[in-house]
Formats: structure tokens, C-alpha cells, sequence
């Protein structure tokens, strides 16, 4: 058989419209992929077992031996950790040469890891008819980030990275992996991202506890009800029998997740009837619940969202991803875009003397080829 020598493909970033936290306790998300993307160049290189990775952002490269993988440092590690799973699953690739150019910003919530793992495994898949189901990558880029880079991450992201479509969000169901595209009209409203360039070298560990302290929840409440196995089986009334005292951590999580579970469900019906305004304030109780009951948020996250609430035309605001930093997502009416950028901007050199930067998003298609030569 013979595969295209060189491939272009486009990994993309994604947003999650709401539903966050939800998903690696098996509930519900609305994502997609946005326009911003990591730009790849695979080639096979006609060497047996030579990987060779060339970041242009970073201007920075690394090589692998493909008999031989073990974990490297920093960005190495996604995709290291991708060679690593294929490895596993005895899929053996012949050399390469991978290439990285990038306009997805790092750490801003917008989820470059997916994109740099997802990429790799589809452009191998590509290059070298591995013959992988789409599942398959989705679910090997998962593994990747839980073992070589450490975050026990959910399925959200590498799927919205794969299945994401143009001018759609989709709403996944994390237990059975069930979604539907919801086309992403907006009527008079836009979707605007303000990234705060706040990145938290502690949110790994954060984001891993608060998966374990989600698992603690679900210990107690299995305990009293048959048939709990996770979060999504659990109702506030549940929660409120099996934890009483609502000021307890472990009661604040779960509190939330169940929440988020039912407003993603009326985001959704929100979306579909045209409802912006009630989408809006559902984003807004997101962001509540994620700074109070989750703690996953940060000042500069707050302030954002706490100014976009104040300002006319904003339909809802709340932060996007992980937590700890990142971008703040805001849905609000298309004439007040300039001014709410400009005043945003304004304000928030004055409060914290950083620069924020304000990204119109598109909703784009999951990874794809951009030309085969
Ligand atoms: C990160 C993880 C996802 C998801 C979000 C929070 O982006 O990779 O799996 O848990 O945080 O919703």
C-alpha cells in the first residue's frame, strides 16, 4: 500500500459553550472547535524507527526512538505520550518528520493539549493507514494525557477536537458518549474569548483533586443508594441526605456538578429556541458555581466575568476549561462587541496592570486535512 509522503492537517482548539467539570463525572458538555488551531507537516522520513519534532512557535525540536519511547519534558510529553499509546496497542509507525506551527494560544483554556495529541494520532492514522476508528484516537489521546503528562483529564476536549463541526456546538452525553449537533445560531449575539494570560503552575495537581474528591462523593452516596456509580446519577436531594452540612468541600463539588448537569441540558433547549438571554444567565451560574462551589477560578477571572455582568449588551459570561487562569467566554449582543473590548481591555490594565486579549472565535470543523502533496 502506499500513503501520502506529506500531509497538512489543522488540530483544533476548542470551547465549551457550558458544562464544565461534568465530564469525567459522566455528565454532560456542549462543546466545539474553534478556528484557532495547531497547524502540522508529517512526513515519513524513510528512517525505521526516527521520530524528529520541530515546534516553529517554540523554535525548539526533539527526536524519539520509536522502538523506544519513554517521557521527556514539558510539550514533549503529549506527544510522546501519543507513540507511547500506539506502542500499547502494538500499532508500530515507521519514521516520521512533524513540523508545529501554531495560533492557539497555551494555557488559555482553549485546549492545545487535545489538539497537539489528537493531531498526532489522526496524522499518523493518515500518513500511515492505521486503520484507528475516530474513537479510537479520541480515546488514545485521553490515555496519552492521564499517563505521560499527568492530567486525569476527561473526554471532552480530544472528542470536541476530533467530532467538532463547523458553526456547531454539540452536546455530548459522557457516560454513553451519545451526542447531537446543535448549530450555533446566535442571532444577534457573538461569542467573544478574553484571555486573561493567567496560568497556574498548580492546576494539574488542583484539577486532579478535584477528581478525587468528586470520587469521594460518589463513595458516599453509592453507600446509601444502589446504583450510583458516578455524579450523574445523583440528585441535590441525594447529596443533601448523604452530606448534610453544605458548607463541607466534598458537598460544595458535588453540589455543582450535579447543577452543571441540568443547565447544560437547558443551555441546550436555550440554544435550539433561539433563548440567548436565558443562555446567558445560565453561563453566568456556571461561573458562579465553578468560583464558589468548585474553586477553580481566579481573581482576574472573576473580575472579568463581574465586569461583563455589568456591561449592557452581555448576555452571560463565565471562564472556559480547567479553571485557574485562562480565557473568560462572553455571549453578548454584536453591536456592543467594539466598546465591550476596548472598556475590557481598559479595565483590566488598570486593575492589574496586564494586558488582556480579546479573541473573536469561530466554531470550526474537528482536525482535518488542509492539502496532501
Ligand atoms: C480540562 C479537561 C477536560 C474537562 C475540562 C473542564 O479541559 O481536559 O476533560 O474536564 O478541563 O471541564
Amino acid at each position: 500500500m502506499s500513503y501520502p509522503k506529506t500531509l497538512q492537517f489543522r488540530s483544533p482548539g476548542r470551547i465549551n459553550l457550558i458544562g464544565e467539570h461534568t465530564d469525567y463525572n459522566q455528565g454532560y458538555v456542549m462543546p466545539a472547535a474553534i478556528d484557532r488551531a495547531i497547524r502540522f507537516r508529517l512526513e515519513s522520513n524513510g528512517l525505521p524507527h526516527l521520530a524528529r519534532f520541530r515546534s516553529e512557535d517554540l523554535d525548539a525540536s526533539f527526536s524519539a526512538n520509536l522502538k523506544n519511547i519513554s517521557p521527556g519534558s514539558g510539550w514533549e510529553n503529549y506527544l510522546l505520550g501519543v507513540l507511547h499509546q500506539l506502542e500499547l496497542r502494538g500499532i508500530a509507525v515507521p519514521g516520521f518528520d512533524c513540523t508545529l506551527e501554531s495560533d492557539l494560544p497555551v494555557g488559555a483554556g482553549l485546549s492545545s493539549s487535545a489538539a497537539l495529541e489528537c493531531g498526532l494520532a489522526w496524522g499518523l492514522n493518515q500518513l500511515y493507514g492505521l486503520g484507528l476508528q475516530p474513537r479510537e484516537i479520541i480515546e488514545l489521546s485521553q490515555a496519552a494525557e492521564h499517563t505521560y503528562v499527568g492530567t486525569q483529564c476527561g473526554i471532552m476536549d480530544q472528542f470536541a477536537c476530533v467530532m467538532g463541526r463547523e458553526a456547531h456546538f454539540f452536546l455530548l452525553d459522557c457516560r454513553s458518549l451519545e451526542h447531537r449537533y446543535i448549530p450555533a445560531v446566535l442571532g444577534n449575539y457573538k461569542l467573544l474569548l478574553l484571555n486573561s494570560g493567567v496560568t497556574h503552575s498548580l492546576a494539574t495537581s488542583a484539577y486532579n483533586q478535584r477528581r478525587e474528591e468528586c470520587a469521594e462523593g460518589v463513595a458516599l452516596l453509592a453507600r446509601r443508594f444502589e446504583g450510583v456509580t458516578s455524579l450523574r446519577d445523583a440528585t441535590s436531594a441525594m447529596l443533601r441526605e448523604v452530606i448534610p452540612e453544605p458548607e463541607k468541600v466534598i458537598y460544595k463539588r458535588c453540589r455543582y456538578v450535579v447543577e452543571e448537569n441540568g443547565r447544560v441540558l437547558e443551555a441546550a433547549r436555550a440554544l435550539e429556541t433561539g433563548q440567548m438571554e436565558r443562555l446567558g444567565e445560565l453561563l453566568f451560574q456556571t461561573h458562579q458555581g465553578l468560583s464558589e462551589l468548585y474553586e477553580v477560578s481566579c481573581e482576574e477571572l472573576d473580575f472579568l466575568v463581574e465586569m461583563a455582568k455589568q456591561y449592557p449588551g452581555v448576555a452571560g459570561a463565565r471562564m472556559v476549561g480547567g479553571g485557574f487562569g485562562g480565557c473568560s467566554l462572553n455571549l453578548l449582543r454584536e453591536e456592543a462587541v467594539p466598546g465591550f473590548k476596548n472598556a475590557m481591555v481598559e479595565n483590566y490594565r488598570k486593575a492589574f496592570g496586564k494586558e488582556l486579549v480579546p479573541i473573536e472565535v469561530a466554531l470550526g470543523q474537528g482536525v482535518s486535512e488542509m492539502s496532501v502533496s
